[in-house]
Protein backbone atom coordinates (compact mmCIF):
# COMPACT_ATOMS: atom_id res chain seq x y z
CA UNK A 1 0.00 0.00 0.00
CA UNK A 2 2.85 2.22 0.98
CA UNK A 3 4.87 1.85 -2.46
CA UNK A 4 1.28 2.45 -4.72
CA UNK A 5 1.03 5.59 -2.75
CA UNK A 6 4.67 6.91 -3.46
CA UNK A 7 4.13 5.95 -6.86
CA UNK A 8 0.74 8.01 -7.17
CA UNK A 9 2.50 10.79 -5.67
CA UNK A 10 5.30 10.73 -8.14
CA UNK A 11 4.34 13.04 -10.50
CA UNK A 12 3.13 16.14 -10.30
CA UNK A 13 0.59 15.50 -12.61
CA UNK A 14 -0.70 12.80 -10.95
CA UNK A 15 -0.83 15.04 -7.98
CA UNK A 16 -3.29 17.30 -9.23
CA UNK A 17 -5.62 14.60 -10.84
CA UNK A 18 -5.80 12.97 -7.64
CA UNK A 19 -6.71 16.82 -5.73
CA UNK A 20 -9.26 16.93 -8.43
CA UNK A 21 -10.70 13.58 -7.97
CA UNK A 22 -11.01 14.03 -4.47
CA UNK A 23 -12.45 17.57 -4.36
CA UNK A 24 -15.07 16.09 -7.46
CA UNK A 25 -16.09 13.48 -4.92
CA UNK A 26 -16.50 15.62 -2.09
CA UNK A 27 -18.57 17.68 -3.54
CA UNK A 28 -20.85 14.85 -4.97
CA UNK A 29 -19.98 12.34 -2.11
CA UNK A 30 -21.41 14.10 0.85
CA UNK A 31 -24.16 15.49 -0.83
CA UNK A 32 -27.86 14.18 -0.18
CA UNK A 33 -27.84 12.69 -3.46
CA UNK A 34 -25.07 10.15 -2.48
CA UNK A 35 -26.92 8.95 0.55
CA UNK A 36 -30.45 8.65 -0.87
CA UNK A 37 -28.75 6.64 -3.68
CA UNK A 38 -27.29 3.96 -1.41
CA UNK A 39 -30.37 3.74 0.42
CA UNK A 40 -32.45 2.82 -3.22
CA UNK A 41 -34.32 6.05 -3.00
CA UNK A 42 -35.09 9.03 -5.44
CA UNK A 43 -34.51 11.66 -4.31
CA UNK A 44 -36.22 14.80 -5.57
CA UNK A 45 -37.52 18.23 -6.41
CA UNK A 46 -39.56 19.69 -8.84
CA UNK A 47 -38.21 22.72 -11.08
CA UNK A 48 -40.32 25.37 -12.53
CA UNK A 49 -39.40 27.37 -15.42
CA UNK A 50 -38.80 30.16 -13.07
CA UNK A 51 -36.34 28.50 -10.89
CA UNK A 52 -34.94 26.60 -13.73
CA UNK A 53 -34.25 29.21 -16.60
CA UNK A 54 -32.62 32.10 -14.54
CA UNK A 55 -30.62 29.60 -12.93
CA UNK A 56 -30.19 31.52 -9.93
CA UNK A 57 -26.52 31.11 -8.44
CA UNK A 58 -26.05 27.51 -7.32
CA UNK A 59 -29.35 26.73 -8.54
CA UNK A 60 -28.62 23.99 -10.86
CA UNK A 61 -25.44 22.69 -9.05
CA UNK A 62 -27.39 22.41 -6.53
CA UNK A 63 -30.00 20.21 -8.12
CA UNK A 64 -27.81 18.10 -9.29
CA UNK A 65 -25.56 17.23 -6.43
CA UNK A 66 -28.02 16.90 -4.13
CA UNK A 67 -30.78 15.51 -5.53
CA UNK A 68 -30.84 12.42 -8.10
CA UNK A 69 -34.42 12.88 -9.59
CA UNK A 70 -36.06 16.24 -10.85
CA UNK A 71 -38.75 17.44 -13.31
CA UNK A 72 -41.29 20.00 -14.49
CA UNK A 73 -43.33 21.04 -11.58
CA UNK A 74 -46.12 22.85 -13.57
CA UNK A 75 -45.18 22.72 -16.92
CA UNK A 76 -46.57 19.17 -17.99
CA UNK A 77 -50.18 20.08 -16.69
CA UNK A 78 -52.66 19.83 -19.14
CA UNK A 79 -53.18 23.79 -19.40
CA UNK A 80 -49.37 24.46 -20.38
CA UNK A 81 -48.81 21.33 -22.64
CA UNK A 82 -52.03 21.34 -24.52
CA UNK A 83 -52.78 24.99 -24.54
CA UNK A 84 -54.49 24.30 -27.73
CA UNK A 85 -56.80 21.70 -28.10
CA UNK A 86 -54.08 18.74 -30.38
CA UNK A 87 -51.23 20.88 -29.97
CA UNK A 88 -48.33 20.20 -27.63
CA UNK A 89 -45.67 21.95 -26.09
CA UNK A 90 -42.81 20.18 -24.98
CA UNK A 91 -40.16 22.92 -24.76
CA UNK A 92 -39.87 23.59 -21.17
CA UNK A 93 -40.24 20.27 -20.03
CA UNK A 94 -37.99 19.06 -22.59
CA UNK A 95 -35.60 21.07 -21.40
CA UNK A 96 -35.48 19.81 -17.27
CA UNK A 97 -35.72 16.29 -18.59
CA UNK A 98 -32.70 16.36 -20.46
CA UNK A 99 -31.18 17.94 -17.76
CA UNK A 100 -31.83 15.23 -15.33
CA UNK A 101 -30.92 12.54 -18.37
CA UNK A 102 -27.44 14.55 -18.32
CA UNK A 103 -26.86 14.45 -14.51
CA UNK A 104 -28.00 10.73 -14.12
CA UNK A 105 -31.46 11.75 -12.41
CA UNK A 106 -34.92 10.40 -12.76
CA UNK A 107 -37.81 12.24 -13.56
CA UNK A 108 -41.67 12.24 -12.58
CA UNK A 109 -44.49 13.40 -14.80
CA UNK A 110 -46.74 15.60 -12.41
CA UNK A 111 -49.90 15.56 -13.92
CA UNK A 112 -51.70 13.57 -16.48
CA UNK A 113 -55.41 14.60 -15.11
CA UNK A 114 -56.13 16.89 -12.71
CA UNK A 115 -59.78 18.58 -11.71
CA UNK A 116 -58.47 21.86 -11.14
CA UNK A 117 -59.91 24.74 -12.80
CA UNK A 118 -57.42 26.80 -13.36
CA UNK A 119 -54.73 24.32 -14.27
CA UNK A 120 -56.11 23.27 -17.07
CA UNK A 121 -56.79 25.04 -20.71
CA UNK A 122 -59.59 27.15 -21.48
CA UNK A 123 -60.73 25.36 -25.14
CA UNK A 124 -61.45 21.95 -22.13
CA UNK A 125 -62.91 23.91 -19.06
CA UNK A 126 -65.41 25.76 -21.31
CA UNK A 127 -67.66 23.00 -21.82
CA UNK A 128 -67.34 21.10 -18.71
CA UNK A 129 -69.98 22.95 -17.25
CA UNK A 130 -72.88 24.80 -18.84
CA UNK A 131 -75.22 23.94 -21.42
CA UNK A 132 -73.29 22.48 -24.12
CA UNK A 133 -71.30 20.40 -22.25
CA UNK A 134 -68.78 16.97 -23.19
CA UNK A 135 -70.22 14.12 -23.98
CA UNK A 136 -68.53 11.08 -22.70
CA UNK A 137 -67.27 9.70 -25.89
CA UNK A 138 -65.52 13.07 -26.70
CA UNK A 139 -63.92 13.61 -23.04
CA UNK A 140 -62.42 10.04 -22.83
CA UNK A 141 -61.03 10.86 -26.57
CA UNK A 142 -59.97 13.99 -25.61
CA UNK A 143 -58.08 12.42 -22.54
CA UNK A 144 -56.69 9.62 -24.42
CA UNK A 145 -55.51 11.77 -26.78
CA UNK A 146 -53.98 13.74 -24.24
CA UNK A 147 -52.49 11.23 -22.40
CA UNK A 148 -51.55 8.85 -25.20
CA UNK A 149 -49.38 12.17 -26.42
CA UNK A 150 -47.82 13.31 -23.30
CA UNK A 151 -46.70 10.10 -22.62
CA UNK A 152 -45.43 8.58 -25.90
CA UNK A 153 -43.24 12.04 -26.38
CA UNK A 154 -41.60 10.48 -22.95
CA UNK A 155 -41.60 7.07 -23.23
CA UNK A 156 -38.83 4.89 -21.46
CA UNK A 157 -37.67 8.68 -20.26
CA UNK A 158 -39.91 9.05 -17.47
CA UNK A 159 -39.89 7.20 -14.76
CA UNK A 160 -43.07 7.62 -12.53
CA UNK A 161 -46.47 9.32 -13.80
CA UNK A 162 -49.12 10.95 -11.51
CA UNK A 163 -51.74 9.44 -13.71
CA UNK A 164 -54.42 11.07 -11.89
CA UNK A 165 -54.05 14.21 -9.56
CA UNK A 166 -55.97 14.55 -6.16
CA UNK A 167 -59.06 12.27 -7.44
CA UNK A 168 -60.82 12.08 -4.21
CA UNK A 169 -63.55 14.18 -2.92
CA UNK A 170 -64.19 13.17 0.45
CA UNK A 171 -67.61 15.01 1.17
CA UNK A 172 -69.13 15.27 -2.26
CA UNK A 173 -70.99 12.60 -1.69
CA UNK A 174 -70.25 9.90 -4.16
CA UNK A 175 -70.72 6.51 -2.46
CA UNK A 176 -66.77 5.69 -3.20
CA UNK A 177 -65.72 9.12 -2.24
CA UNK A 178 -64.65 9.77 -5.45
CA UNK A 179 -64.09 13.97 -6.50
CA UNK A 180 -67.06 14.48 -8.28
CA UNK A 181 -64.87 16.63 -11.04
CA UNK A 182 -66.01 17.29 -14.15
CA UNK A 183 -63.89 14.13 -15.39
CA UNK A 184 -65.82 11.53 -12.80
CA UNK A 185 -68.87 13.41 -13.69
CA UNK A 186 -68.98 13.37 -17.28
CA UNK A 187 -66.99 10.22 -18.40
CA UNK A 188 -68.50 8.30 -15.09
CA UNK A 189 -66.11 6.76 -12.50
CA UNK A 190 -64.46 4.82 -15.02
CA UNK A 191 -61.81 7.52 -16.18
CA UNK A 192 -59.58 6.23 -13.72
CA UNK A 193 -59.42 3.00 -15.64
CA UNK A 194 -59.60 4.83 -18.63
CA UNK A 195 -56.41 7.29 -17.93
CA UNK A 196 -54.15 4.40 -16.64
CA UNK A 197 -54.89 1.94 -19.36
CA UNK A 198 -54.10 4.98 -21.87
CA UNK A 199 -50.80 6.13 -20.05
CA UNK A 200 -50.13 1.85 -19.69
CA UNK A 201 -50.33 1.62 -23.44
CA UNK A 202 -48.32 4.45 -24.17
CA UNK A 203 -45.54 3.30 -21.94
CA UNK A 204 -45.33 -0.04 -20.40
CA UNK A 205 -42.20 1.14 -18.29
CA UNK A 206 -43.68 3.65 -16.77
CA UNK A 207 -45.07 3.18 -13.20
CA UNK A 208 -48.72 4.88 -12.09
CA UNK A 209 -49.55 6.96 -9.74
CA UNK A 210 -52.57 8.13 -8.17
CA UNK A 211 -51.40 11.34 -6.17
CA UNK A 212 -53.21 12.78 -3.44
CA UNK A 213 -53.04 15.29 -0.87
CA UNK A 214 -54.57 14.28 3.13
CA UNK A 215 -54.50 10.81 2.05
CA UNK A 216 -50.77 10.37 3.79
CA UNK A 217 -52.47 9.47 7.28
CA UNK A 218 -50.54 11.99 8.75
CA UNK A 219 -53.48 12.98 10.99
CA UNK A 220 -56.49 11.27 12.30
CA UNK A 221 -59.12 13.57 10.83
CA UNK A 222 -57.70 12.86 7.85
CA UNK A 223 -57.62 8.25 7.63
CA UNK A 224 -61.21 9.11 6.15
CA UNK A 225 -59.33 9.90 2.89
CA UNK A 226 -56.58 8.05 3.53
CA UNK A 227 -58.74 4.46 3.75
CA UNK A 228 -60.34 6.15 0.32
CA UNK A 229 -56.92 5.91 -1.44
CA UNK A 230 -56.48 2.67 -0.07
CA UNK A 231 -59.48 0.81 -1.24
CA UNK A 232 -60.14 2.37 -4.47
CA UNK A 233 -56.38 1.21 -5.12
CA UNK A 234 -57.27 -1.81 -4.25
CA UNK A 235 -60.71 -1.84 -6.73
CA UNK A 236 -58.24 -0.84 -9.27
CA UNK A 237 -56.01 -3.42 -8.67
CA UNK A 238 -58.69 -5.98 -8.66
CA UNK A 239 -60.00 -5.37 -12.05
CA UNK A 240 -56.32 -5.28 -13.21
CA UNK A 241 -55.87 -1.25 -13.66
CA UNK A 242 -52.16 -1.10 -13.95
CA UNK A 243 -51.80 1.46 -11.37
CA UNK A 244 -48.32 0.90 -9.38
CA UNK A 245 -47.88 3.59 -7.01
CA UNK A 246 -49.65 6.17 -4.61
CA UNK A 247 -48.49 9.18 -4.30
CA UNK A 248 -48.54 11.06 -0.81
CA UNK A 249 -48.19 14.97 -1.64
CA UNK A 250 -47.40 15.57 2.35
CA UNK A 251 -48.04 19.40 2.01
CA UNK A 252 -47.88 19.23 6.17
CA UNK A 253 -48.46 21.67 8.88
CA UNK A 254 -46.19 21.44 12.67
CA UNK A 255 -47.88 18.00 13.36
CA UNK A 256 -47.41 15.06 11.49
CA UNK A 257 -47.78 11.04 12.52
CA UNK A 258 -45.25 9.15 10.88
CA UNK A 259 -45.60 6.30 12.71
CA UNK A 260 -49.24 6.51 10.75
CA UNK A 261 -47.65 7.39 7.41
CA UNK A 262 -45.09 4.41 8.06
CA UNK A 263 -48.04 2.21 8.62
CA UNK A 264 -50.34 3.07 5.46
CA UNK A 265 -46.86 2.88 3.55
CA UNK A 266 -46.82 -0.52 4.75
CA UNK A 267 -50.26 -1.55 4.21
CA UNK A 268 -50.04 -0.31 0.57
CA UNK A 269 -47.01 -2.23 0.18
CA UNK A 270 -48.89 -5.26 0.82
CA UNK A 271 -51.37 -4.56 -1.95
CA UNK A 272 -48.21 -4.17 -4.00
CA UNK A 273 -48.01 -0.90 -4.80
CA UNK A 274 -45.17 1.99 -4.11
CA UNK A 275 -45.10 4.91 -2.34
CA UNK A 276 -44.04 8.12 -3.37
CA UNK A 277 -44.19 11.05 -1.39
CA UNK A 278 -44.27 13.47 -4.08
CA UNK A 279 -44.59 17.71 -3.21
CA UNK A 280 -43.29 17.40 0.32
CA UNK A 281 -43.32 21.01 2.19
CA UNK A 282 -43.36 21.35 5.60
CA UNK A 283 -44.75 24.22 8.00
CA UNK A 284 -41.35 25.67 10.42
CA UNK A 285 -38.78 23.06 8.90
CA UNK A 286 -36.01 25.60 10.79
CA UNK A 287 -37.73 24.90 14.06
CA UNK A 288 -38.84 21.36 13.26
CA UNK A 289 -36.40 19.41 12.05
CA UNK A 290 -37.14 16.52 13.33
CA UNK A 291 -40.40 16.36 11.44
CA UNK A 292 -38.00 15.89 8.58
CA UNK A 293 -35.93 12.84 10.32
CA UNK A 294 -38.97 11.24 11.03
CA UNK A 295 -40.65 11.58 7.97
CA UNK A 296 -37.52 10.60 6.15
CA UNK A 297 -37.61 7.55 8.49
CA UNK A 298 -40.92 6.14 8.14
CA UNK A 299 -39.92 5.74 4.09
CA UNK A 300 -36.59 4.39 4.85
CA UNK A 301 -38.36 1.61 7.05
CA UNK A 302 -40.64 0.81 4.02
CA UNK A 303 -38.99 -0.91 1.32
CA UNK A 304 -41.79 0.46 -1.06
CA UNK A 305 -41.17 3.54 -0.16
CA UNK A 306 -39.26 4.66 -3.30
CA UNK A 307 -39.06 8.59 -3.87
CA UNK A 308 -39.11 11.57 -1.97
CA UNK A 309 -39.43 14.62 -3.23
CA UNK A 310 -40.06 17.98 -2.03
CA UNK A 311 -41.96 20.89 -3.99
CA UNK A 312 -38.86 22.93 -4.43
CA UNK A 313 -35.48 23.75 -2.84
CA UNK A 314 -35.51 26.94 -1.34
CA UNK A 315 -38.21 28.55 0.92
CA UNK A 316 -38.21 32.32 -1.75
CA UNK A 317 -39.83 30.30 -4.51
CA UNK A 318 -41.90 27.69 -2.20
CA UNK A 319 -45.83 28.01 -3.58
CA UNK A 320 -46.24 28.74 0.16
CA UNK A 321 -44.65 31.96 0.65
CA UNK A 322 -41.40 32.16 1.74
CA UNK A 323 -42.72 32.66 5.52
CA UNK A 324 -43.75 28.97 5.55
CA UNK A 325 -40.52 27.65 5.98
CA UNK A 326 -41.25 24.87 4.28
CA UNK A 327 -38.25 23.70 2.19
CA UNK A 328 -34.50 22.74 2.51
CA UNK A 329 -32.66 25.81 1.83
CA UNK A 330 -33.62 28.70 2.82
CA UNK A 331 -34.73 32.05 0.89
CA UNK A 332 -31.37 33.06 0.85
CA UNK A 333 -30.67 29.82 -0.77
CA UNK A 334 -28.42 28.75 2.28
CA UNK A 335 -29.16 24.89 3.31
CA UNK A 336 -30.50 24.75 6.68
CA UNK A 337 -27.58 23.09 8.18
CA UNK A 338 -30.15 21.40 10.83
CA UNK A 339 -32.58 19.58 8.79
CA UNK A 340 -29.97 18.72 6.13
CA UNK A 341 -27.99 17.13 9.14
CA UNK A 342 -30.96 15.20 9.79
CA UNK A 343 -32.27 14.10 6.61
CA UNK A 344 -27.84 13.00 5.79
CA UNK A 345 -27.95 11.33 8.85
CA UNK A 346 -30.96 9.46 8.54
CA UNK A 347 -30.12 8.15 4.98
CA UNK A 348 -26.59 7.26 6.26
CA UNK A 349 -28.05 4.71 8.79
CA UNK A 350 -30.44 3.31 6.82
CA UNK A 351 -31.11 -0.36 7.23
CA UNK A 352 -29.22 -1.78 4.41
CA UNK A 353 -31.55 -4.88 4.03
CA UNK A 354 -34.36 -3.06 3.33
CA UNK A 355 -32.44 -0.65 0.99
CA UNK A 356 -31.62 -3.84 -1.04
CA UNK A 357 -35.29 -4.76 -0.87
CA UNK A 358 -36.08 -1.23 -2.19
CA UNK A 359 -33.97 -1.55 -5.51
CA UNK A 360 -35.27 -4.95 -5.99
CA UNK A 361 -38.70 -3.99 -6.15
CA UNK A 362 -37.95 -0.70 -7.70
CA UNK A 363 -36.35 -2.55 -10.39
CA UNK A 364 -39.27 -4.69 -10.81
CA UNK A 365 -41.48 -4.32 -14.38
CA UNK A 366 -44.59 -2.35 -13.89
CA UNK A 367 -47.34 -4.66 -13.64
CA UNK A 368 -49.17 -6.12 -16.36
CA UNK A 369 -46.36 -6.35 -19.11
CA UNK A 370 -49.01 -8.01 -21.48
CA UNK A 371 -52.53 -6.15 -20.84
CA UNK A 372 -54.50 -8.22 -23.37
CA UNK A 373 -53.74 -11.77 -24.96
CA UNK A 374 -51.31 -10.83 -27.78
CA UNK A 375 -51.15 -12.99 -31.29
CA UNK A 376 -48.28 -14.38 -33.13
CA UNK A 377 -48.32 -13.12 -35.86
CA UNK A 378 -48.94 -9.85 -37.36
CA UNK A 379 -51.68 -11.04 -39.57
CA UNK A 380 -54.28 -11.68 -37.34
CA UNK A 381 -58.25 -11.85 -38.18
CA UNK A 382 -60.55 -12.05 -35.64
CA UNK A 383 -63.84 -13.82 -36.19
CA UNK A 384 -67.01 -13.06 -34.48
CA UNK A 385 -67.69 -16.19 -31.56
CA UNK A 386 -65.69 -19.33 -32.46
CA UNK A 387 -62.45 -18.46 -34.23
CA UNK A 388 -59.54 -15.92 -34.26
CA UNK A 389 -56.68 -18.04 -35.84
CA UNK A 390 -53.54 -16.21 -36.60
CA UNK A 391 -51.40 -17.94 -39.34
CA UNK A 392 -47.91 -17.67 -39.98
CA UNK A 393 -45.51 -19.59 -41.91
CA UNK A 394 -42.42 -21.27 -40.09
CA UNK A 395 -40.03 -22.81 -42.51
CA UNK A 396 -42.33 -24.58 -44.66
CA UNK A 397 -44.93 -25.58 -42.36
CA UNK A 398 -48.24 -23.82 -41.37
CA UNK A 399 -48.18 -22.75 -38.17
CA UNK A 400 -51.24 -22.28 -36.15
CA UNK A 401 -52.15 -20.02 -32.71
CA UNK A 402 -54.90 -21.58 -31.27
CA UNK A 403 -57.09 -19.06 -29.34
CA UNK A 404 -58.45 -22.03 -27.51
CA UNK A 405 -55.73 -23.03 -25.65
CA UNK A 406 -52.80 -20.37 -26.19
CA UNK A 407 -50.61 -22.86 -27.97
CA UNK A 408 -48.95 -23.25 -31.00
CA UNK A 409 -49.18 -25.64 -33.47
CA UNK A 410 -47.14 -26.51 -36.23
CA UNK A 411 -49.69 -28.13 -39.00
CA UNK A 412 -48.58 -29.60 -42.21
CA UNK A 413 -46.15 -28.63 -45.00
CA UNK A 414 -48.76 -28.30 -47.48
CA UNK A 415 -46.91 -30.15 -50.64
CA UNK A 416 -48.53 -28.74 -53.44
CA UNK A 417 -47.84 -31.36 -56.78
CA UNK A 418 -48.47 -29.73 -60.27
CA UNK A 419 -52.21 -30.57 -60.40
CA UNK A 420 -52.65 -28.76 -57.19
CA UNK A 421 -51.78 -25.47 -59.24
CA UNK A 422 -54.00 -22.82 -58.06
CA UNK A 423 -55.80 -22.07 -55.12
CA UNK A 424 -56.94 -24.86 -52.83
CA UNK A 425 -58.79 -24.92 -49.81
CA UNK A 426 -57.07 -27.06 -46.41
CA UNK A 427 -59.11 -26.88 -42.83
CA UNK A 428 -58.04 -26.39 -39.90
CA UNK A 429 -59.90 -27.84 -36.80
CA UNK A 430 -59.48 -28.43 -32.93
CA UNK A 431 -61.75 -29.85 -30.34
CA UNK A 432 -61.29 -29.11 -26.44
CA UNK A 433 -62.94 -31.38 -24.31
CA UNK A 434 -66.04 -32.15 -26.79
CA UNK A 435 -67.56 -28.97 -25.53
CA UNK A 436 -65.82 -26.27 -28.41
CA UNK A 437 -64.67 -27.17 -32.06
CA UNK A 438 -62.72 -24.41 -33.84
CA UNK A 439 -62.47 -24.68 -37.83
CA UNK A 440 -61.47 -22.97 -40.18
CA UNK A 441 -60.35 -22.75 -43.63
CA UNK A 442 -57.32 -21.48 -44.84
CA UNK A 443 -57.13 -21.03 -49.18
CA UNK A 444 -53.76 -21.31 -50.41
CA UNK A 445 -52.50 -20.46 -53.63
CA UNK A 446 -50.06 -22.89 -55.21
CA UNK A 447 -47.59 -21.50 -58.42
CA UNK A 448 -45.33 -24.47 -58.72
CA UNK A 449 -45.07 -27.41 -57.29
CA UNK A 450 -42.55 -26.39 -54.83
CA UNK A 451 -43.72 -22.73 -53.77
CA UNK A 452 -47.05 -22.19 -52.21
CA UNK A 453 -48.82 -18.63 -50.84
CA UNK A 454 -52.21 -17.58 -49.70
CA UNK A 455 -54.09 -15.30 -51.60
CA UNK A 456 -54.67 -12.14 -49.54
CA UNK A 457 -55.94 -9.63 -51.48
CA UNK A 458 -58.22 -11.69 -54.09
CA UNK A 459 -56.61 -11.28 -56.96
CA UNK A 460 -56.28 -14.58 -57.46
CA UNK A 461 -52.15 -14.59 -56.93
CA UNK A 462 -50.62 -15.68 -54.26
CA UNK A 463 -49.25 -13.42 -51.68
CA UNK A 464 -45.88 -14.46 -49.33
CA UNK A 465 -47.61 -13.77 -46.00
CA UNK A 466 -50.55 -17.05 -44.99
CA UNK A 467 -53.56 -15.52 -43.11
CA UNK A 468 -56.58 -16.38 -42.51
CA UNK A 469 -59.51 -15.63 -44.57
CA UNK A 470 -62.23 -17.22 -43.78
CA UNK A 471 -63.82 -18.14 -40.19
CA UNK A 472 -65.87 -20.74 -39.74
CA UNK A 473 -69.71 -19.58 -39.13
CA UNK A 474 -70.34 -18.99 -35.31
CA UNK A 475 -73.14 -20.66 -33.47
CA UNK A 476 -73.62 -17.82 -31.48
CA UNK A 477 -71.56 -14.84 -30.36
CA UNK A 478 -72.00 -12.03 -27.96
CA UNK A 479 -73.52 -8.80 -29.41
CA UNK A 480 -73.06 -6.39 -26.36
CA UNK A 481 -70.71 -6.99 -24.06
CA UNK A 482 -69.69 -4.75 -20.93
CA UNK A 483 -66.49 -6.31 -19.53
CA UNK A 484 -65.20 -3.57 -17.12
CA UNK A 485 -62.49 -3.16 -19.47
CA UNK A 486 -63.36 0.86 -19.29
CA UNK A 487 -63.18 1.71 -23.09
CA UNK A 488 -64.80 -1.35 -24.34
CA UNK A 489 -67.52 0.27 -26.17
CA UNK A 490 -65.08 3.25 -27.71
CA UNK A 491 -61.64 1.41 -28.21
CA UNK A 492 -62.30 -1.95 -28.59
CA UNK A 493 -63.97 -4.21 -31.25
CA UNK A 494 -66.69 -6.27 -29.65
CA UNK A 495 -65.57 -9.00 -31.68
CA UNK A 496 -62.42 -9.73 -30.10
CA UNK A 497 -61.78 -13.08 -29.18
CA UNK A 498 -61.60 -14.51 -26.91
CA UNK A 499 -63.74 -11.74 -24.73
CA UNK A 500 -61.39 -10.55 -22.22
CA UNK A 501 -62.95 -9.12 -19.00
CA UNK A 502 -61.57 -7.92 -15.57
CA UNK A 503 -64.02 -8.39 -12.95
CA UNK A 504 -67.55 -9.62 -14.75
CA UNK A 505 -68.53 -10.01 -18.46
CA UNK A 506 -72.24 -8.37 -19.15
CA UNK A 507 -73.22 -10.70 -22.35
CA UNK A 508 -76.17 -10.72 -24.86
CA UNK A 509 -76.79 -12.98 -27.58
CA UNK A 510 -76.82 -11.38 -31.10
CA UNK A 511 -79.93 -13.22 -32.82
CA UNK A 512 -83.27 -12.95 -31.67
CA UNK A 513 -83.49 -16.42 -29.49
CA UNK A 514 -82.19 -14.02 -26.46
CA UNK A 515 -84.21 -15.52 -23.48
CA UNK A 516 -81.09 -16.89 -21.69
CA UNK A 517 -82.15 -19.61 -19.21
CA UNK A 518 -78.88 -20.81 -17.95
CA UNK A 519 -75.37 -20.19 -17.76
CA UNK A 520 -72.53 -22.71 -17.08
CA UNK A 521 -68.97 -21.34 -17.04
CA UNK A 522 -66.02 -24.37 -17.19
CA UNK A 523 -62.71 -24.29 -17.41
CA UNK A 524 -60.63 -26.08 -20.21
CA UNK A 525 -60.65 -29.18 -18.67
CA UNK A 526 -64.31 -28.92 -18.90
CA UNK A 527 -64.76 -28.55 -15.28
CA UNK A 528 -67.69 -26.36 -14.36
CA UNK A 529 -67.17 -23.58 -12.14
CA UNK A 530 -69.90 -21.49 -11.79
CA UNK A 531 -73.64 -22.35 -12.89
CA UNK A 532 -75.87 -20.11 -12.82
CA UNK A 533 -79.76 -22.15 -13.72
CA UNK A 534 -82.03 -19.08 -12.36
CA UNK A 535 -81.50 -16.74 -14.65
CA UNK A 536 -84.32 -16.01 -17.43
CA UNK A 537 -84.14 -12.78 -19.08
CA UNK A 538 -81.83 -11.13 -22.18
CA UNK A 539 -78.38 -9.93 -19.87
CA UNK A 540 -76.56 -12.14 -17.67
CA UNK A 541 -73.35 -11.17 -16.02
CA UNK A 542 -70.86 -13.89 -15.30
CA UNK A 543 -67.43 -14.37 -14.21
CA UNK A 544 -67.24 -12.11 -10.83
CA UNK A 545 -66.25 -14.75 -8.66
CA UNK A 546 -63.66 -16.49 -11.05
CA UNK A 547 -59.66 -16.13 -11.03
CA UNK A 548 -57.68 -15.14 -14.07
CA UNK A 549 -57.95 -17.44 -17.16
CA UNK A 550 -59.21 -18.54 -19.92
CA UNK A 551 -62.88 -20.17 -19.96
CA UNK A 552 -65.65 -21.06 -21.73
CA UNK A 553 -69.30 -19.86 -20.93
CA UNK A 554 -71.84 -22.13 -22.34
CA UNK A 555 -75.38 -19.63 -21.92
CA UNK A 556 -78.15 -21.99 -22.72
CA UNK A 557 -82.11 -20.37 -23.97
CA UNK A 558 -85.08 -22.21 -24.62
CA UNK A 559 -83.92 -23.27 -27.68
CA UNK A 560 -80.37 -24.46 -27.44
CA UNK A 561 -76.41 -23.69 -25.98
CA UNK A 562 -74.15 -21.31 -27.87
CA UNK A 563 -70.64 -20.98 -26.31
CA UNK A 564 -67.96 -18.35 -26.40
CA UNK A 565 -64.77 -18.56 -24.72
CA UNK A 566 -63.96 -15.51 -22.26
CA UNK A 567 -60.71 -14.68 -20.81
CA UNK A 568 -60.25 -13.07 -17.02
CA UNK A 569 -57.16 -10.71 -17.20
C1 LIG B 1 -48.87 24.21 -7.58
C2 LIG B 1 -47.65 24.97 -8.07
O1 LIG B 1 -46.62 24.90 -7.13
C3 LIG B 1 -48.02 26.41 -8.33
O2 LIG B 1 -46.93 27.08 -8.92
C4 LIG B 1 -49.23 26.46 -9.26
O3 LIG B 1 -49.63 27.79 -9.42
C5 LIG B 1 -50.37 25.66 -8.71
O4 LIG B 1 -49.93 24.35 -8.49
N1 LIG B 1 -50.88 19.97 -5.64
C6 LIG B 1 -50.28 19.66 -6.83
C7 LIG B 1 -49.32 20.61 -7.43
O5 LIG B 1 -50.46 18.55 -7.32
O6 LIG B 1 -49.34 20.55 -8.83
C8 LIG B 1 -49.56 22.01 -6.98
O7 LIG B 1 -48.55 22.86 -7.50
C9 LIG B 1 -49.61 22.06 -5.48
C10 LIG B 1 -50.74 21.22 -4.96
Amino acid sequence: MQFKIQNLFSSKLNFLCLFFAISSITAIGQGLRTYATEAGLNFGTMATIQQFRPNPKGYKDTLSTQFNMTFPGNELKFKNVEKERGVFNFAYSDSVIAFAEAHGMKSRGHCLIWHSFSQNPAWLTDRWYGTNPWSRAELLSIMKTHITSVVSHYKGRISEWDVINEGIGIGDGHPNGLRKSPWQSIIGDDYIDSAFVYAHRADPTAYLYFNEYGGEGAIASEYAKRDTVYNLAKRLLARGIPIHGIGFEAHFGNYVNTGAISANMKKLGELGLRVSITELDMMNTTNLPNNWKNLMNACLENYNCTSFVTWGIDDKTSWMGSDCGCLIWDSTFVRKSAVYKVLSDAMKAANPNISAQRKAFAAQLPYPQTPLPKAATPTINYCQGETAVPLSVVGSKLRWYSTLTGNVYDLFAPTPSTKDVGTKSYFVSQTISGLESQRVEIKITVTAPTTWYQDLDGDGKGDQMVKLVACAQPTGYVKEASTGINDISSDNNLNVYPLPFKESVMIRLNNGDNQIVGVRILNLSGVTVEQNDEVNKSFISVGAGLSKGVYIALITTSNKTYSTRIVKL
